[in-house]
């Protein structure tokens, strides 16, 4: 039971976010009836609602239980200020990113109204060997998970994403070095990626990026990058 309700919350991506009873069926392969009947009871416990057009989407409770408490809530509840200082500084797009099941997620995203280009969508995720946030985790992830990716395909997104595991391998030691990753039109050819890592306690539990335009100057927001990574680490210091 408790997989078929997985299957059936997981139809939903950061794309997809209203289905209908029929779709969800065919998305999670279980039958019609079957479907129906989670998707009903879910309803009744507020994990789903519908909305106004009689369409399925994830529901507040849902939202409210799963941040209750949760590491990626502390993180971000100590990123948010200075990644709000980033925003202000830099005035593009500020994201923070997790390392989870081999892939970048992103818990938080602050855009200006007339800031360029980003894919980044808040809980969207992007391949760790394309986003500069993903490059960042990589670079500092479990020697054994960063061989595990880098032996598997590697997907391009854009023409220019580096997709030679030895190319990599050379990157990501750059990384580890120079503490940021400027990654030009690895995600979309019109934007730069620039990421630092993020330590909880000398563990880099994190990435901070930004998403500039192509052609932006990157000495600055890797300044402001690095500052607000190094204030969050003191916070979470402090913090419990
Ligand atoms: C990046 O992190 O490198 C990145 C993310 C989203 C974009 C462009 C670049 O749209």
């Amino acid at each position: 039971m408790t997989e078929r309700i997985v299957r059936v919350l997981e139809t939903f991506t950061a794309d997809r976010t209203t289905q209908s009873a029929t779709e969800i069926a065919r998305r999670a392969e279980l039958p019609s009836s079957t479907a129906h009947r989670i998707v009903g009871e879910l309803i009744g416990q507020g994990i789903l609602e519908r909305d106004d057009e009689g369409r399925v989407r994830l529901g507040m409770r849902l939202w409210e239980l799963a941040l209750r408490g949760s590491s990626a809530l502390r993180l971000r509840q100590a990123a948010l200020p200075h990644m709000e200082r980033v925003q202000a500084r830099i005035r593009e797009h500020t994201q923070l990113a997790v390392l989870e099941n081999e892939e970048a997620l992103f818990l938080e995203r602050l855009s200006d109204p007339t800031a360029g280009a980003n894919i980044t969508r808040i809980a969207g995720r992007l391949p760790l060997h394309a986003s500069s946030s993903g490059l960042v985790l990589l670079a500092f992830a479990d020697p054994d998970l960063r061989e595990r990716v880098l032996a598997q395909p590697l997907r391009p997104v854009s023409a220019e994403t580096v997709t030679d595991a030895d190319a990599l391998r050379a990157l990501l030691a750059s990384i580890r070095r120079r503490g940021h990753v400027v990654a030009p039109g690895s995600i979309e050819s019109v934007s730069t990626g620039v990421a630092v890592p993020v330590r909880d306690h000398g563990e880099v539990v994190a990435a901070l990026s930004v998403v500039l335009p192509r052609q932006a100057p990157t000495t600055e927001p890797i300044e402001a990058l690095t500052s607000a990574a190094a204030a969050i680490e003191a916070d979470l210091g402090r913090m419990h």
